[in-house]
């Protein structure tokens, strides 16, 4: 379980998640920013959701291989929640409290998404669990990258290849087009954290945006915190 352990915001690194729906580009975002905090001099990891860490990659390949699917909705939930557990308490807390920036792809908007809005799990179960794995620890920024759902199919499919679809790229046109309402209703109650960019552009327009967007927010926070 994760204590409530992370330093004040101004010792510790910083947390930045990335969100959005199959083909939306979250990898190579990911991929563009790091390489911009690098040439910073800014330390930084990139990890995943599900997975990141030894005990959460063995989930993850339970969860994407379908298992999680058969055992019902709560029980998936629960997978994904043990994953983001170990994942925390091992990698990402110690890597803020050392300083370092976190880059992860997905983290618990993407069960607020996949699991409460288009699963159908009770909130207080979503709820319950998101304070059992993270405590108080939300992210300092969220992207999620938004594409048209034919778009974000058309690029998942070339992407895979002849390789079989997971276990949510299988999911029909409708349950993507209702996940993507699900990730604007997500950066429409918390604004403060969560940006919502159009990622349909090349991979350049969009990190431009990206790194705006982490400007605007981060810079603006941390003066707000200075002049306090
Ligand atoms: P992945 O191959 O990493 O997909 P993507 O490239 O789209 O991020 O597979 C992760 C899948 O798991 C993705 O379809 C979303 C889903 N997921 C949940 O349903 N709940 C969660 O809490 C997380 C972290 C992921």
């Amino acid at each position: 379980m994760a204590e409530a352990t992370v330093r004040r915001p101004n010792l510790r690194g910083r947390f930045i998640t990335f969100e959005g729906g199959e083909g939306s580009g979250k990898s190579t975002q990911i991929r563009k920013l790091a390489e911009r905090l690098d040439a910073a001099k800014l330390r930084t990891i990139v990890t995943r959701e599900p997975g990141g860490s030894p005990g959460a990659e063995v989930i993850r390949h339970l969860v994407l291989s379908g298992m999680g699917k058969l055992l019902g909705p709560e029980a998936e939930t629960l997978l994904f929640a043990a994953a983001r557990d170990d994942h925390v308490r091992t990698v990402i807390l110690p890597a803020l409290n050392q300083g370092t920036w976190v880059l992860c792809d997905r983290f618990f908007d993407s069960t607020r998404a996949y699991q409460g809005q288009l699963g159908q799990v009770l909130p207080e179960l979503v709820n319950a669990m998101q304070r059992v794995t993270i405590g108080d620890l939300k992210p300092d920024l969220t992207i999620i990258l938004d594409v048209p759902v034919e778009i974000g199919l058309q690029r998942a499919a070339v992407r895979r290849g002849s390789g079989a679809a997971d276990r949510f790229e299988a999911e029909d046109i409708k349950f993507h087009q209702d996940l993507r309402e699900a990730y604007k209703r997500i950066a429409k109650d918390d604004p403060q954290r969560c940006v919502l960019i159009d990622a349909t552009a090349d991979p350049e327009t969009v990190s431009s945006k990206v790194w705006a967007a982490l400007r605007e927010h981060l810079v603006t926070a941390a003066k707000t915190a200075s002049s306090a």
